[in-house]
């Protein structure tokens, strides 16, 4: 089985858990990167307006995959947008898929990401992963979005997540 890793990082928790699940995997690995900065407002007008952010990635081979693993953030309860393109592009193309992500969780699981997947990739995925910030940090006082968008994994939770992402794939990922 051919299998491959598609990110997507801005502050690069979602970067760090990538390369780490590709080299445990030991699977290619290629990222989705955006041209011009992005800034809170790109982010926001993304959302208000449904727009898909121009992208570059190295991508034409996908087909030749059997299992893509779509690893990145969670935005206002939706997929980062820069997945947007990729998806577009994915479609009809890619076989078994999952999607990864660690999120900050602060206001607890996101429920829509499923959904959105069926829309944007035409089939469900065969392993849906959303990890949380919040579950890393103290319970008490209950951590805040600040708190958990301010946050970047120590190597330690790097790898406890990469453990904890490659036993739920082992058990759904055919090899
Ligand atoms: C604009 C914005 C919106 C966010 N919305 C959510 C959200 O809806 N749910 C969630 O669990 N985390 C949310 N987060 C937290 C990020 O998913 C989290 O910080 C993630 O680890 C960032 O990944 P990155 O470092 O790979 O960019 C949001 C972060 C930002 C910047």
């Amino acid at each position: 089985m051919k299998k491959m890793i598609v990110s997507y990082s801005l502050t690069g928790n979602n970067e760090d858990l990538a390369a780490s699940l590709a080299a445990a995997l030991g699977v290619d690995h290629v990222r989705i990167t955006e041209s011009k900065s992005r800034t809170m407002l790109t982010t926001a007008l993304d959302m208000f307006f449904n727009r898909t952010p121009k992208i570059s990635m190295p991508l034409e081979t996908i087909e030749t995959y059997d299992w893509v693993f779509f690893v990145g953030p969670v935005w206002m309860g939706q997929i980062a947008t820069p997945f947007r393109a990729c998806f577009k592009q994915a479609k009809q193309k890619i076989g078994d898929y999952a999607f990864i992500s660690i999120s900050g969780g602060a206001d607890g699981p996101n429920l829509k990401l499923a959904d959105e997947l069926e829309k944007k990739l035409g089939k469900e995925p065969v392993a849906l992963i959303d990890l949380h910030i919040a579950d890393l940090l103290p319970p008490e006082p209950k951590p805040t979005r600040d708190d958990t968008s301010a946050y970047r994994l120590t190597e330690n939770d790097v790898k406890h997540l990469t453990d904890t992402i490659v036993a739920t794939l082992d058990k759904t990922v055919v090899h």
